[in-house]
């Protein structure tokens, strides 16, 4: 049997309408044609597929066979033609990112790998406090945000995949380093280095103190960046809270301790957040899988001895 795909195409267009007239329409073709196709079908077959009772044509035994087999084909072709266009969108596509600053300790792993894997990829990444990122959000002008807290008051989708403690800092020979389960209200003597308004650290850090007897701090300092913080806390200046993901390094080579402040670690988590019903493109969809479904095993959360 020499069957064409051209001819199964044409065969299951005229058994689905019953009709040569409709199924030339919508295949723009003139009826004869349909039919010469149709017939050169019938002969590799041997048996007519088609019968004709009064004005209407019907499916022979046969010819249901050959509908259901054609059917089953086109159903492949149409899979493999939207599998094809999205591998396309996955090589040549576009990614949007807007990232909270502290998240930017570990989102280069993370791009590191989903870029290896998808080589054509553009990713443009505006790395930005929250303020910046709750209105990209809302102007819709990224795919996801990666961020600390999710928004509230915005619809959005957030799901959360890493942890993400928060920890006092201090140089290694502040006083307090070595002291065990240092009472909060301790720190309402010493300098704070906070990071500047519309920072989520920040937030969390004002949220923590409220909670917790609303110490006031006498003497505080405001830098805009967690590194200008870390050289600040390891040149004595005072005692900063940052993530522990921003501490990795001077963890490892001691040049700055993690105080045992009761209540700390602030426990928050990080998390990939977008608008509520975004249309993703094929490059979208698969970099929330990655994010979900590798990122806690391709990153580690930085763990520190206490001080
Ligand atoms: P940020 O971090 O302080 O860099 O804005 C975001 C967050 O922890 O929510």
């Amino acid at each position: 049997m020499n069957i064409t795909l051209r001819q199964l195409q044409v065969f299951e267009a005229v058994a689905r309408h019953l009709n040569f007239t409709r199924a030339a329409e919508e295949l723009f073709l003139t009826q004869p044609a349909v039919s010469m196709q149709v017939k050169q079908l019938e002969e590799q077959v041997g048996q007519p597929l088609f019968e004709q009772v009064g004005k209407k044509i019907h499916l022979t035994e046969p010819g249901r066979e050959v509908f259901r087999y054609s059917q089953a084909l086109n159903n492949l072709l149409t899979e493999m033609q939207m599998v094809l266009t999205e591998m396309k969108g996955l090589q040549h596509g576009r990614l949007t990112l807007t990232v909270a600053s502290t998240a930017n300790y570990f989102l280069p792993t993370l791009l590191g790998v989903f870029s290896q894997r998808h080589k054509g990829v553009t990713v443009d990444i505006d790395v930005t406090n929250r303020e910046n990122l709750l209105r990209a959000l809302t102007a819709n002008t990224t795919d996801f945000a990666i961020m600390g807290h999710p928004p509230d008051g915005l619809e959005v989708e957030s799901h959360p995949f890493l942890s993400n403690p928060l920890v006092v800092l201090a140089a290694p020979e502040h006083p307090l380093a070595g002291h065990r389960n240092i009472p909060i209200e301790r720190l309402a003597a010493e300098t704070f280095i906070m990071r500047e308004r519309g920072s989520g650290t920040r937030a969390a850090r004002e949220r923590f103190f409220a909670e917790h007897g609303s110490i006031s701090f006498s003497k505080t300092m405001e830098m805009n960046s967690n590194e200008a913080i870390k050289q600040a806390v390891q040149a004595g200046l005072g005692l900063g809270v940052l993530s522990i993901h921003t501490m990795e390094v001077e963890l490892m080579l001691k040049r700055l301790v993690v105080l045992d402040v009761e209540g700390f670690p602030i426990m928050r988590h990080w998390y990939i957040v977008h608008r509520q019903g975004k249309r993703f493109s094929a490059v979208a969809q698969a970099f929330k899988e990655f994010v979900l479904n590798e990122a806690p095993v391709l990153l580690k959360v930085p763990s520190a001895d206490l001080a």
